[in-house]
């Protein structure tokens, strides 16, 4: 080994050091520094986002919910916490992951250990595909946290228009965006869409949610701003 490669090995190893000093969000800047229109932010959401976000979800009847760009997972156990557990011959909920980044995903294999929890390396364009593979037809919620004002032409209304065949009919697409962009992007494929604010987020953020079924939907007109 020459004194470059000596160099470039104890700097990689101070790296992964300081990552493992760091945890969850050395996990997540380091993704971002390597992908930054992919990941689109240096910080996980706040509680305030996730409790705000999940607030209208009607849980006893989800058996799949699906999210787009976990990152380190910052909403995986919550959603987890209030899943429902399988009862007798009742199969209870799942949760099903995509994320484009080979190094979130190999984290939240390592950290969550749950069977009902799926973690599959791949693009939210192709959501039909993957909740069929894991035995699905439909899901209940998708939940995303894409950055979809800097990703590539055409992928966010590619991922909100396959999103909208595969939700149930009551069912919803949540998103939370610094900018705009999900809750126009939502407008355009769902027949119904509700807002949120929350301030406590950095930086604070917009939220929405699409419904897929007017009818059955049991949401409220609006989210109140926290
Ligand atoms: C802002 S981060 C989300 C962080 C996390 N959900 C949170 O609330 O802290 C955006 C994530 O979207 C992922 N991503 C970007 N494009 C994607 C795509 N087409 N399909 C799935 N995930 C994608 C990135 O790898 C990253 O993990």
């Amino acid at each position: 080994m020459n004194g470059h490669e000596v160099a470039q090995q104890r700097r990689e190893g101070l790296r992964s050091r300081m990552m493992r000093a760091l945890g969850p969000a050395g996990v997540f800047f380091k993704g971002f520094v390597e992908e930054p229109r992919m990941v689109g932010s240096v910080i996980p959401s706040s509680r305030f986002t996730i409790d705000a976000m999940l607030e209208p979800v009607d849980w006893q009847r989800c058996k799949l919910f699906v999210e787009y760009g976990p990152g380190v997972g910052t909403f995986c156990q919550p959603v987890l916490d209030r899943l429902p557990r399988a009862r007798g011959e009742e199969r209870g909920g799942e949760m099903l992951v995509i994320d484009t980044n080979p190094l979130f995903i190999d984290y939240l294999k390592r950290t969550i250990s749950d069977s009902r929890f799926h973690a599959v390396l791949g693009s939210a364009e192709n959501v039909e595909e993957i909740v069929r593979m894991i035995g699905h037809d439909k899901a209940d919620y998708v939940l995303s946290g894409l950055p979809f004002s800097t990703l590539p032409e055409g992928v966010g209304p590619r991922i909100v228009e396959a999103t909208s065949r595969i939700i149930r009919a009551g069912g919803a697409f949540m998103t939370y965006q610094f900018k705009a962009e999900a809750r126009e992007l939502t407008a355009r494929f769902f027949p119904r869409v509700t807002t949120g604010f929350v301030w406590r987020n950095i930086p604070p953020c917009v939220l929405a949610w699409g419904w897929q079924d007017e009818t059955t939907a049991t949401t409220p007109a609006a989210v109140p701003a926290v």
